[in-house]
């Protein structure tokens, strides 16, 4: 059936659909790679709102594994990833008054400076961090 309108049959039409459908997601994948990936030495790890409240998202940035997380303040906090004790996921961990809590047994690392309040010789690194437009940066480098 031909489309008056248009000048094209339906076929036509739908293939145009799925073009633009195309162009849409190529846009979108555009868009979100306009972000660098680093800029003047700090690295955008992750969205804002990929931080699940209280709690930490993982990213793998550079082979390093690292564990994002947002403070009472909304401050960025960003530390290695694996527990010194047993080698947990910290970003599975809960934040609670400054600290993330490991999700295996409870060993607290201080989000500021990385070290166990109970026990200051163990500890996690932790890296510099800002929130920039809606994202997190860090310099992990
Ligand atoms: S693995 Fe983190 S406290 Fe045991």
């Amino acid at each position: 059936m031909k489309s008056a309108a248009r000048g094209c049959t339906e076929a036509a039409c739908g293939f145009r659909i799925a073009f633009w459908g195309k162009v849409s997601v190529y846009q979108r994948v555009k868009r979100l790679s306009d972000v660098p990936k680093n800029r003047d030495g700090w690295a955008n790890l992750c969205v804002v709102s990929d931080i699940p409240a209280g709690g930490g998202c993982y990213v793998l940035h550079g082979g390093k594994a690292l564990a994002v997380f947002l403070d009472e303040p909304g401050q960025a906090r960003v530390v290695d990833d694996t527990c010194p004790h047993a080698g947990a996921s910290l970003s599975g961990g809960r934040v609670e008054e400054g600290c993330v809590i490991c999700p295996w047994h409870g060993w607290a690392f201080d989000l500021g400076h990385g070290r166990c309040p109970d026990n200051p010789a163990i500890g996690v690194a932790t890296y510099p961090a800002r929130v920039e437009g809606g994202r997190v940066w860090a310099k992990v480098d």
